[in-house]
């Protein structure tokens, strides 16, 4: 879960890297209120999760309380690489003299976290790392020891700080490892780190992108989700633990193992490109849902629920290959879930294409037969069940 800059700051707050006071609004009267509390001038600054802000206008200087509403009202309600503003953050200003990077980020490629200092900071590190790759330091950092006085020293050898500034670096390298660790970061990052004027060292810029399977450890982390911009249909399924990702097409889509649902996807764009859709373009997958290996009636009761609560959705496909849950539990599955549905009044009202191959196929396929539903149909294959699955769901 990536974090808007504002949580950055109070994270990065609260372990004791050296941040600017701030503050978070969402209309622009509030902006001159809080300028007078930061002392008049401030830097008012977007809150979208993307970076290069500044260079898209979402990071301007207000020189007084009344010019602080002006800026805020300018960048509220911005669009900054398809991302709305809907909150500003006004920040004390910084007298900047230079600006620096740092990072720590877990390296899945070496099975190790990074560390990565720069004395070109406040561009686009990826720009810095491909066509001035020296200048950007990168030091492993052993998961069980840490970031040590000695590893933050060797850090800021590596990346030329200033001398005069190395213990406040180090300082900085130090409870910005903190942050990493306690809060169960995949990434934290402070661009630009910034020297100023009278030789402080402060972090104006800050990323943190947070670790999701450690939410069980951190009962604080729930607070920091943006739910707004959740979708609810995604919000739905992760409330009942599915895997389900919204995608933009018409064919619903729910299989058993994340390898099989990713090439079901393919599969039924591949379909439905022979198909002109009601939505536009040609018929594509509405969704990615893996209800994973037990395919009990609850969980496809539940993946049915989801799938249908998609007003995009014109047919279903239901692809499972039996394989430690044989083909017959997941028919029974189905027809049980087909009933839970009913007897809660949201009957399946889309047609649903199944297709059951491997262990014990043909006894699943049995019970569906039997079972009789009108809006259920079987196909053998799944590139059959993919062709018909598109072609229900064409306009
Ligand atoms: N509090 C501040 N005081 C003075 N200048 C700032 C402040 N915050 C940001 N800036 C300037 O704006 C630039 C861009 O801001 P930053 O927060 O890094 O946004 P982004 O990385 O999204 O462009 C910084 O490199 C810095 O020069
Ligand atoms: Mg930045």
């Amino acid at each position: 879960m990536d974090l808007f800059e504002y949580q950055a700051r109070d994270l990065f707050a609260k372990h004791g890297v050296p941040v600017l006071a701030g503050e978070v609004i969402d209309t622009p009267e509030a902006a001159r209120e809080v300028a007078e509390r930061l002392g008049g001038r401030a830097v008012v600054k977007a809150q979208v999760k993307v970076g290069g802000r500044g260079k898209a206008g979402g990071v301007k200087l207000a020189a007084d309380p009344a010019d602080a509403v002006e800026k805020a009202k300018a960048i509220l309600g911005m669009d900054i690489k398809g991302h709305t503003v809907h909150k500003v953050m006004l920040a004390q200003t910084a007298d900047i003299e230079e600006e620096y990077y740092v990072s720590f980020l877990l390296d899945r490629t070496n099975r190790t976290f990074l560390a990565m200092a720069s004395v070109e900071g406040g561009v686009e590190i990826e720009i810095v790392a491909e066509e001035n790759p020296d200048a950007l330091a990168k030091i492993p950092v052993d998961a069980i020891e840490g970031v040590t006085e000695a590893k933050a020293r060797e850090i800021v050898e590596a990346a030329k700080f200033p001398a005069e500034l190395h213990d406040q670096i180090i300082n900085v390298l130090q409870t910005l490892w903190t942050v990493f660790i306690k809060e169960d970061a995949l990434l934290v990052e402070v661009n630009p780190l910034v020297k100023t004027s009278d030789g402080k060292v402060i972090a104006l810029d800050g990323k943190v992108s947070l670790d999701e399977n450690a939410a069980f450890r951190q009962p604080d982390h729930e607070a920091l989700e943006d739910k707004d911009a959740a979708d609810p249909l995604e919000a739905a399924a992760k409330a009942k633990n599915l895997n389900y990702v919204k995608l933009d097409g018409e064919v619903g889509i729910i299989g058993n193992g994340a390898g099989l649902v990713m090439s079901t996807l393919d599969v039924v764009a591949y379909a439905g490109e022979a198909h002109a859709s009601s939505l536009g373009g040609t018929v594509k997958p509405a969704n990615f849902l893996d209800i994973g290996g037990g395919a009990s009636a609850e969980v496809m009761a539940n993946g049915l629920e989801i799938i249908l609560g998609d007003p995009d959705v014109k047919s279903v496909f239901v692809n499972v290959f039996g394989g430690i849950t044989a083909c017959d539990a997941v028919a029974n599955g189905i027809v049980q879930a087909l009933e839970l549905l009913k007897s809660k009044g949201e009957e399946v009202s889309k047609p649903l294409v199944v297709r059951l191959d491997g262990n014990n196929a043909e006894v699943g396929r049995q019970i569906l037969t039997d079972a009789n539903h009108p809006l259920v149909e079987q196909v053998d294959t799944m590139d059959g069940a993919a062709e018909r699955a598109a072609e229900l769901a064409a306009a």
